[in-house]
Order: structure tokens, then C-alpha cells, then sequence
């Protein structure tokens, strides 16, 4: 029997799924984009077809069983750019776009500047960087091959010239750079929240007991890859913008300061060096 749209929601929500969760699910079942909420606000007393219902339940489940969206629906925007993304990668959190809007201030003043993006996972933030300055040279890391498909397959579809280099952290990687930007992973082995993420590449996600060690190998090799002048700036979690702060300070960085995201946490921390 076909229902409506509206209560497809409503059965959505008895799941217990957050009403935008079930929406964007809706609108995928449907073969729609799945922001355009617009459309099933004004659509919602359309029947739904038992087989669309029966896929957009199945969906559902997952989701209440923590899968993220981005996996169910196979695309995020981040930057307000369409990327592909499934289980191979993080999912990227609007969060991080704090660390594209600071990027892209410091590098307001340098033409054509040379930017790394360390562990890009789906290329958010290297695409973010090259969408919004097309005159840099972008250059894209990561240690996971799966991971690199993805962005390189994101890269080509959007049109964007970036470049991809299998690599752990810089090993691999010369410079200089005028900025050096990373969200690494940076969750405690023991935190209790990676519980909940399950779905996601736990490679993307811990950094040894205190949640810092891929953040220390990033901030020992930046210096020899930076230009003088050159920037790094790491995203990490909502405590350790204090310890990343201190690294920095230790490892020689100036202007070493750190950035709220929108929920007033301070969410990103870089430095200058001045060679
Ligand atoms: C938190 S995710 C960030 C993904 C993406 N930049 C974003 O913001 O959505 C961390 C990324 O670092 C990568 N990574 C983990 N260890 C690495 C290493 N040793 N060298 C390079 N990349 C690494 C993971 O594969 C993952 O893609």
C-alpha cells in the first residue's frame, strides 16, 4: 500500500532518526538530490511506492545502526562541493571547513601558493583549497590507497587539478610549501566515542594514547618542508588545542594561535615558520 511521504518520515523518526537524517534519506530513496528539502516540504502528501518505502526503511535501519548519511545517500557537500564518499573514508565534518576558511585567509596575500593537505581522505580539504584558488599548486596525501581513489575519482569529476602522492605524512614529500594543512586522526585509542564510529577507517580516526602521535610526526617533519613565512595548521580535538599549542611552540613555530569552529571550540591550531 502506498503512504504518504510525510509519514514515511514519521516512521523514520520511530527508528529514531534525526528528522534531517530521515529527509536526505527520503529524497535518495526517491532518486532526488538529498538537500533539496524544498522539494519534500512541498511534495509531502506525494504517495509513496511500496519498493521505494521498503529501500528507504532498509536505509533507515542502517542509519539508526550509526552508518553515516554520507555512506547511505554516497555523496557529502563539504565547501559546497559535491563530493562522492562512502566507507573508504572519513566523512567529512562541516567542522573542518573552519580549517579551509583560515587556510584561505593567510593565504589571501601569496600568489599562486604551494599547499599540502596531509591525510585527505576523501580530498575535502584539498578540493575546498583549489574550488577557491585556482592559481595554487595543491598537492594531496595520503598513506591509504583506498583512500586516494576516492579523492583522485572526487578530483576528476570536479574538475580540479590537484595532485596525489601515496605517502606517510612527508616522508615522500619535498616542498617547500607555503602551507601545510592536516586533519589527521586524533582520537584517543581508548576514547570511548570511537564506539560509536565503527563505520568509519579506524585509521582515519586514533592516534595512539593520547590521541597526538601522528599530530607530533606532522609537526617534526613540517619545518624542513616549509617555505620561510610558511604556515602549518592542523585541525584536532575539542581538548587539545592547548597540547598542540605547546608542540608547536616546542618545535619553533611563531604566531602560533588557534581557531573556533561554529560551535566555539577551538578546533584548529597552527603556527608560522620563519626558517
Ligand atoms: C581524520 S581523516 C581526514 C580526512 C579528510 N582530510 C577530511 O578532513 O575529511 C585522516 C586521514 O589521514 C589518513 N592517514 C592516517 N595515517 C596516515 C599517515 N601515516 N600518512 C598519511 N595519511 C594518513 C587517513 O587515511 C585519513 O584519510
Amino acid at each position: 500500500m502506498n503512504i504518504p511521504l510525510r509519514n514515511a518520515l514519521q516512521q523514520a523518526q520511530h527508528l529514531g532518526l534525526a528528522r534531517l537524517d530521515a529527509q536526505m534519506l527520503l529524497l535518495h530513496s526517491l532518486g532526488r538530490d538529498p538537500n533539496d528539502r524544498a522539494w519534500l516540504l512541498a511534495h509531502d502528501d506525494d504517495a509513496l511506492p511500496t519498493d521505494t518505502l521498503a529501500a528507504y526503511l532498509a536505509l533507515c535501519q542502517r542509519r539508526a545502526a550509526g552508518e553515516p548519511v554520507a555512506y547511505l545517500t554516497g555523496c557529502k557537500s563539504f565547501y559546497g562541493l559535491p563530493l562522492a564518499v562512502d566507507a573508504r573514508v572519513l566523512d567529512p565534518r562541516p567542522d573542518t571547513e573552519t580549517l579551509v576558511d583560515w587556510a584561505l585567509e593567510l593565504l589571501a596575500p601569496c600568489v599562486a601558493p604551494r599547499i599540502a593537505d596531509l591525510g585527505t581522505g576523501s580530498g575535502a580539504i584539498a578540493l575546498a583549497l583549489q574550488s577557491q584558488r585556482p592559481d595554487a599548486q595543491v598537492l594531496a596525501v595520503d598513506a591509504s590507497a583506498d583512500a586516494l581513489d576516492v579523492a583522485q575519482a572526487n578530483a576528476v569529476r570536479l574538475g580540479l587539478p590537484v595532485r596525489f602522492v601515496r605517502s606517510h605524512w612527508l616522508d615522500g614529500v619535498a616542498g617547500p610549501f607555503d602551507a601545510i594543512v592536516s586533519n589527521p586522526p586524533y582520537i584517543r585509542a581508548d576514547d570511548p566515542h570511537l564506539a560509536a564510529l565503527t563505520h568509519e577507517p579506524l585509521s582515519a580516526l586514533a592516534s595512539g594514547a593520547d590521541g597526538l602521535d601522528d599530530i607530533r610526526t606532522i609537526t617534526a617533519q613540517a619545518p624542513a618542508r616549509l617555505a620561510p613565512g610558511g604556515w602549518l595548521l592542523l585541525e584536532h580535538g575539542w581538548d587539545q588545542a592547548d597540547a598542540v599549542q605547546t608542540l608547536l611552540r616546542a618545535a619553533g613555530f611563531s604566531d602560533v594561535g588557534s581557531r573556533h569552529d561554529l560551535a566555539g571550540i577551538a578546533r584548529c591550531t597552527g603556527g608560522r615558520w620563519d626558517g
